[in-house]
Formats: C-alpha cells, sequence, structure tokens
C-alpha cells in the first residue's frame, strides 16, 4: 500500500579525482579527508556531462529496470541546484530526450533533501488519483560551483545523477505515505550560492559557502529526530528497519547517527567513499547500488532520510 520504486538507475562521469588530487590544489591530505569525510573519490563532469545529459542517462537506465515505455511516465521530477540554465527546466529536457510525451514536468530546488521532497509530490499526486507513474531524479554538477581553493568544501563534492520510477501497488485512497518534511530558512545562511541568478543582487558568491560545523551539528540533531516521526507514521519500531538510506554529507554524521539511533553501522548503507557527496544524487544512486547488489526484496523495510542547504529535512518510510 505504498509507492514503490520499481526501478532505478544511476550515472557517474568518467573522470575519478582522488584526494592526492585534490591536495595538489589545496593544503589538505588524503589521511584528513578520510578521517573527517570518510570521502576516497568522487567522480567530476567532464565537458559533455551536464545535469540534464546525466539525468536522462540515470533515467533511461531507470526506466529500462522497471520495463515500462517512456509514454507511460505521467510525471517526472528532477531535484538540482545545479542545473546549467534557469530556463528550460531540466525535466523538461528529460522529458524530450526520452520523448515521454504524455509527462509533466518540473525542477524542484530543497538541495539534498530534494529527492526525499520529490517523491513526497509525486506519491501525493498518486494518491489524488492524478498520476499512475512518476520517474524521479536526483542530478547535480556540484564540481561547477566550487571554489577549488577553498578546503572546506572542495573536499566534499562530487557529480552524479540517480533515477527512480515511481508507482503505487493498490488504488490511489489506499496509499500510504508516512512521510514528513521540514525547512528553517532563518538558517539559509550556513549554506549558500547565488550561481545564475545574478550576483551583484543577492549577498552571496557564486560558489559554495559553508559553515560546516553548523551543518554537521544540525544533521546529528534533525536526522535521528526525523527518523522518529516517521518511524511514529509508519507504525514500525526502529529495530524493525532492514536499511537507513541517508544523504551522503560525511560518513561521521552517518555513524553518528546510528549511534544516537543504537544501531548497527551495517544498516546504514554508504557510498561517499567512492562518490562524495552529490547533494539530491546521493540518495537514488545509492538506492540503485543497493538494488544492483541484490540487497533489496520485497519486503525489505527502509527509512530513507534526507538535509542540507535551506535548511531543509525530511524523510519517508517504504517497504520495497
Ligand atoms: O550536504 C549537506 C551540506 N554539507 C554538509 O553536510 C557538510 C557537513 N560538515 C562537514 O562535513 C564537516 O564540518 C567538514 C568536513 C566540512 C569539516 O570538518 P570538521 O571536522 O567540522 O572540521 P572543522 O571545520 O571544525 O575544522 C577543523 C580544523 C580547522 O583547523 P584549526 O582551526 O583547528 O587549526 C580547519 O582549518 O581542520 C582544518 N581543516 C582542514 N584541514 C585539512 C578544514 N578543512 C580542512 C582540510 N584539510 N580539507
Amino acid at each position: 500500500m505504498f509507492v514503490k520504486i520499481e526501478g532505478t538507475g544511476s550515472f557517474l562521469p568518467e573522470r575519478v579525482v582522488d584526494n592526492f588530487e585534490i591536495a595538489t590544489k589545496v593544503d589538505t591530505s588524503d589521511e584528513w579527508i578520510q578521517t573527517r569525510t570518510g570521502v576516497k573519490t568522487r567522480h567530476i563532469a567532464g565537458e559533455k556531462d551536464t545535469v540534464a545529459s546525466m539525468a536522462t542517462e540515470a533515467a533511461r537506465r531507470a526506466v529500462r529496470d522497471a520495463g515500462i515505455s517512456p509514454e507511460e511516465i505521467d510525471m517526472i521530477i528532477v531535484s538540482t541546484v545545479s542545473a546549467e540554465q534557469t530556463l528550460p527546466c531540466v525535466a523538461c529536457e528529460v522529458q524530450k530526450a526520452l520523448d515521454a510525451r504524455s509527462a509533466s514536468a518540473f525542477d524542484v530546488n530543497s538541495a539534498c533533501s530534494g529527492f526525499i521532497t520529490g517523491y513526497q509530490i509525486a506519491a501525493g499526486q498518486m494518491k489524488a488519483g492524478l498520476i499512475r507513474t512518476a520517474l524521479v531524479i536526483g542530478s547535480e554538477c556540484l564540481s561547477e560551483n566550487v571554489d577549488w581553493t577553498d578546503r572546506g568544501t572542495c573536499i566534499l563534492f562530487g557529480d552524479g545523477a540517480g533515477a527512480t520510477i515511481l508507482r503505487a501497488d493498490c488504488r490511489p485512497e489506499e496509499i500510504q505515505i508516512p512521510a514528513v518534511l521540514h525547512a528553517d530558512g532563518s538558517k539559509g545562511h550556513v549554506l549558500t550560492c547565488s550561481v545564475g541568478h545574478g550576483k551583484d543582487k543577492v549577498p552571496f558568491a557564486d560558489y559554495y559557502q559553508m559553515d560546516g560545523r553548523e551543518i554537521f551539528k544540525f544533521a546529528v540533531k534533525k536526522v535521528p529526530e526525523v527518523i522518529g516521526e516517521i518511524l511514529e507514521k509508519s507504525g514500525q519500531e526502529v529495530d524493525e528497519i532492514d536499511y537507513f538510506i541517508l544523504h551522503q554529507a560525511n560518513r561521521r554524521i552517518i555513524e553518528s547517527i546510528a549511534k544516537r539511533l543504537h544501531q548497527d553501522e551495517s544498516k546504514f548503507p554508504m557510498n561517499i567513499m567512492d562518490n562524495g557527496n552529490i547533494s539530491s544524487a546521493c540518495i537514488p544512486m545509492l538506492l540503485d547500488q543497493l538494488r544492483r547488489e541484490g540487497r533489496l526484496e520485497p519486503g525489505t523495510k527502509l527509512v530513507i532520510a534526507g538535509f542540507g542547504a535551506g535548511l531543509t529535512w525530511g524523510g519517508f518510510y517504504l517497504e520495497w
């Protein structure tokens, strides 16, 4: 009685940048980055990779995995904070590339909570009986907006895309959406970027400026709280959950959340080591990886949660 993920796909640019290469640009070391963040490598977009091209490739793989035709898609939602252009939106570019003629299309920007937001919008539309099949994508080219002289941010981020095909396994009125979304705009200043919006009109630089410590504190406090809310809404106990799929911001954040929830770290799959933080793409990419590894079986219980700039945070419960 849930809105299920019936297909997944992901795309990573070819070029891999390891910590040693980063250490040739800024005063840091492989040891510091691995110990403080968990990141070993990240993929960086090549000249031909754009937010739309990566989203499209991930989407093609998800459509294939779900065994559907693009014409069956009713809605395309792309979460991104790094689109090269404001108009047209990335989702419309994906719609064109897939020839998904029946689909509406729009982008959402709630940063690293973007996939969570997209899922909840699509699920709500399904429960209202307005759509049957949705394609929800997270796609990011963060390297474009990184200040490569700032060791506080350039060590963290990477590029890539993850896509999911969503469908309900029941009639619209029976759909359950055990989900929550939150925002605190008063803390928006802790992660900013003015790309594409006329930098002289807004007080932010045209690259990511981040108060890492503040976001760290926010995440380790708010994510366990939001997981508690999701568990209450779904009627599940924390010990019953098979996997907690969290936004991949920092390995230490995830370890700290596992500790606070008294759960074994093996229940918190991670891809931050290989990919770094790819904002809204992290979660759908991780789902795709787990699916390909055969770790998601019918009935597997998941709590999926994101957090990031805005500030925004939230999540949902899902049985695979
Ligand atoms: O996706 C959502 C958005 N982002 C996040 O979630 C990021 C969350 N925050 C973080 O991941 C961490 O705060 C960072 C990885 C960004 C920083 O790690 P930290 O353990 O919080 O370091 P810090 O900022 O407290 O800095 C500790 C020390 C400082 O030196 P002093 O003042 O103690 O001498 C920094 O200057 O580490 C220094 N430092 C570095 N040293 C080597 C900061 N960055 C680096 C670096 N290499 N890359």
